[in-house]
């Protein structure tokens, strides 16, 4: 039996869940044995062989989840290979997808222990009608970005599914058994 990965996700409307389950498939299509977890539940690493880990940005930031994971798992994360991917960009834009990019570039450099095989960005989904007190606030603002923005899902499943299969072989051959 080989050691599982483990695809941890953080998200606050459900859409980067989606994304870690579609990336868990692809895993799995490719024969690894995958754990799909929130971040949050997870308190130790061991009996993994990588770590893929992906969280939503909000306002610039990565998900505060994202950050107590980093922290937590710091000396383990060293250990393992780790792939990372974010959703953010709610637009298809280039200049926006390249904003994003470079907001997770900074929240990355926070941790120069951290040295992932992979990183990637992929557009995000928003439901107006669905946010919660404090994110509606800010999409009420005239200067946010989300001001009037109607709903949208820019997320491109043909690249979401794609990702992980480049990812596979390397997880498989980095790893310990
Ligand atoms: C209040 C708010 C702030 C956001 N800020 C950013 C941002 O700074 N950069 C970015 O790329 N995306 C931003 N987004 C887009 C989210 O990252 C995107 O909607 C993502 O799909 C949400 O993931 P979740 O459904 O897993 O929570 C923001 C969305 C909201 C609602």
């Amino acid at each position: 039996m080989t050691a599982p990965v483990l695809v941890a996700y953080a998200t606050r409307y459900g859409s980067t869940q989606e994304v870690a389950e579609a990336i868990a498939a692809t895993l799995r299509e490719r024969g690894l044995e995958v754990d799909v977890q929130p971040m949050r539940e997870m308190h130790t690493l061991e009996g993994y062989r990588a770590v893929v880990l992906g969280a939503p940005l909000y306002i610039g930031r990565w998900h505060k989840d994202a950050h107590r994971f980093l922290l937590e798992h710091r000396e383990a994360l060293t250990q393992q290979s780790v792939a990372i991917f974010a959703l953010g960009p709610l637009g298809t834009d280039e200049q926006e997808i390249m904003e994003s990019s470079n907001e997770l570039d900074e929240e990355l450099e926070k941790y120069p222990g951290l040295t992932p095989v992979a990183r990637e960005m992929f557009g995000g989904k928003y439901e107006p009608a669905q946010l919660r007190f404090s994110d509606r606030l800010i999409a009420k603002l005239p200067a946010s970005p989300l001001h009037k923005m109607p709903a949208s899902d820019v997320r491109d499943w043909t690249a979401i599914r794609a990702w992980p299969g480049d990812l596979a072989q390397q997880l498989r051959s980095d790893s310990p058994e």
